[in-house]
């Protein structure tokens, strides 16, 4: 397994870690990989009561591997990516998030799933996908209207605009924002441990029947986005302002 992704188990809580600082925690196709597997095996295992996903202090994740999106895109739903996507929809047990830094792209649309998010106040979010010629992904075309209203979600998703920890806790993107990605890590961590000390059927009973009613639909629209994000990806837009970031940074 990659180094990128630490897992870690303390009593019944799974901590995934995202661990390549040197490009911001950038996610791979090795990382989705890892995350959707280490996904798949905490929702098997009864021990597993609360899977808590955080970045470093400093940073969550820059999004996906800017390198990868050109020379490795997904091709289909069988992709890293989506299996990722895939895992974090289908998994019963609660996820907690702990966000610092940036937050970028599937950095953000993820939070739309995990169900208590913890950020610090000067987080960094953002979803540049029709910035960089591509379109919205995870679930993110439906579920952030339905959260902070069409007229702030046409905003973030169509002129990319980015916003802060603080925002994402006023509008009910996040549960709290912290005063430091320490503070917002250790606040995680610790609804991870009180979700776990909690009856693990009555957890996943309540998150079942909260999730339930999207469900199906969120299936159809995440696979509908996902089509349309490859075709995007090959689109001459896309090819030239994912090769600009990459030409940048070798500059
Ligand atoms: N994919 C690949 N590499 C990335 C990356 C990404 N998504 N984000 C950052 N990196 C790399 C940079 O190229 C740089 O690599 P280098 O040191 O080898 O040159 C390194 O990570 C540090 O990034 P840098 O831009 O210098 O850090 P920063 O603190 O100034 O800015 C971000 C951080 C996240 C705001 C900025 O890196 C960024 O905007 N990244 C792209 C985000 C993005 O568009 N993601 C895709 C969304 S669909």
């Amino acid at each position: 397994m990659t180094q990128a992704i630490v897992v870690e188990r303390e009593g019944a809580v799974l901590t995934l870690r995202l661990n390549r600082p040197d490009k911001k925690n950038a996610l791979t196709r090795e990382m989705y990989s890892a995350l959707a597997q280490a996904l798949e095996q905490a929702d098997a295992d009864v021990g597993v009561h609360a899977v808590l996903i955080c970045g470093s202090t400093e940073c969550f994740t820059s999004g996906n591997d800017i390198a990868d999106f050109l020379e490795q895109p997904p091709q289909d739903m069988q992709s890293p990516v989506f299996c990722f996507m895939r895992s974090v929809l289908e998994c019963r047990k609660p996820v907690v998030a702990a966000v610092a830094g940036a937050a970028v792209g599937i950095g953000t649309t993820l939070l739309l799933h995990c169900d208590l998010v913890y950020v610090s106040h000067d987080a960094r979010l953002r979803m540049p996908f029709v910035n960089l010629g591509l379109s919205p992904e995870f679930g993110s075309s439906l579920l952030l209207a339905q959260l902070v209203g069409q007229a702030r979600a046409a905003a973030l998703l169509l002129l990319g605009e980015g916003f802060s920890g603080e925002q994402a806790a006023a509008w009910g993107l996040a549960n709290q924002a912290m005063p430091s990605g320490a503070a917002a890590l250790e606040k995680a961590r610790e609804a991870a441990h009180r979700l776990a000390g909690l009856a693990p059927a009555a957890v996943q009973d309540s998150k079942r029947l909260m999730k339930a009613p999207d469900r199906e639909q969120l299936r159809q629209v995440i696979e509908d986005e996902s089509r349309l994000f490859i075709q995007r990806l090959g689109s001459p837009e896309a090819v030239a302002a994912l090769s600009g970031f990459i030409n940048k940074a070798r500059d």
